[in-house]
């Protein structure tokens, strides 16, 4: 009661700053095959942050001119430039520069990730990826039977995925990693090397970018097929035996290469696990795992006095999710 009176005085002083930037706002960025506003997806996602936290402000990161575009470009396209692009476009939305929260599903988390540690202008506060591939993929991903798209590049993909025209036009073999042959994978693909800090020249941009974040949330999803081996979400891959190493068991860790260990010491680091298959996030999970722990605080740090009502209505409504890979 008290609180709700001092936020309406607030809003009586300061009746702009009540009518926006009272959450951080959310740029999501969407995975492969999807695009950045499919009904059942990224704008259903945006409806259940919207739903739960009014007047936010949220963006879904769309490359090319359309949605068509936008999906083949999560196919087709070298992904260097495509962070390059969202840089430019995060840098000039007037909306976003106190910063912001950003989620990444399956890629796109990956993706953000290299926008944080390449860019971060403005700066993500706390960034959450949904079973992405942080530590690359050791198989190219499956298709759905229609999806021609899909399975063109997974062809092209499939024929050589260090070969010249594949390494920088298929974005999925830019976070291939084939563990029988790591040399040609730190010579050849042109992106998880460099975004890992793996290659011998570190860049400490990337280092300090990621270690300014204030949480970096890492969802597995534990019946995940698509994506081999699934904790790569974690950071975990296999060493040249095939055995699989976690986080911690890497130099990328124990070296600090770029920054997780500084955040795993300093409590900003979690893992967590999403029951379910590849991209089977739940309403639920949304509102209770996401929305509420990490995105429902103001710019000040409170949590909005309106959260809890909004919480109780929005259980009674049935909601679902379709979500691409
Ligand atoms: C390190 O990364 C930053 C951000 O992308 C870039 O501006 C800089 O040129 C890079 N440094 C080196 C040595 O490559």
């Amino acid at each position: 009661m008290m609180m709700k009176f001092f936020t309406l005085l607030l809003c009586l002083v300061s009746y702009f700053g009540c009518v926006q930037g009272l959450y951080r706002p959310v740029v999501l960025w969407h995975g492969m095959g999807d695009t950045c506003c499919g009904k059942e997806s990224m704008m259903k996602v945006q409806q259940v942050i919207k739903d739960l936290l009014p007047g936010i402000y949220t963006y879904s990161i769309m490359l090319g001119d359309d949605e068509n575009q936008d999906k083949k470009l999560s196919y087709f396209g070298n992904i260097n430039d495509q962070v390059e692009q969202v840089c430019q476009t995060l840098k000039n939305d007037e909306n976003l520069k106190d910063g912001f929260n950003a989620i990444g599903f399956s890629q796109g988390g990956q993706f953000l990730r290299a926008y944080v540690q390449r860019c971060n202008d403005p700066p993500v506060h706390n960034l959450i990826t949904f079973g992405s591939q942080h530590s690359g993929v050791s198989d190219i991903p499956g298709c759905s039977n229609n999806d021609r798209l899909c399975q063109l590049m997974r062809t092209i993909a499939r024929r050589g995925a260090y070969s010249n025209y594949a390494r920088s036009h298929i974005v999925q073999a830019q976070y291939y990693k084939d563990p029988q042959h790591l040399d040609t994978y730190l010579q050849q693909n042109i992106f998880l090397p460099d975004i890992n800090n793996e290659l011998d020249n570190k860049n400490e941009t990337y280092k300090t970018n990621l270690k300014s974040l204030n949480k970096l949330v890492l969802i597995r999803f534990t019946e995940d097929i698509t994506v081999i081996p699934k904790e790569t979400a974690w950071f975990s891959f296999y060493n040249s035996e095939g055995v699989l190493l976690t986080l911690h068991e890497q130099p990328l860790y124990n070296e600090d290469w770029i920054g997780l260990k500084d955040l795993d010491e300093n409590g900003k680091l979690e893992f967590r696990d999403c029951e379910g298959a590849h991209m089977q996030i739940s309403i639920e999970y949304l509102q209770e795992e996401i929305i509420i722990p990490y995105l429902s605080f103001d710019i000040s740090g409170e949590i909005n006095s309106n959260l809890y009502d909004n919480i109780f209505e929005q259980a009674r409504k049935k909601l679902s999710l379709n979500i691409q890979e």
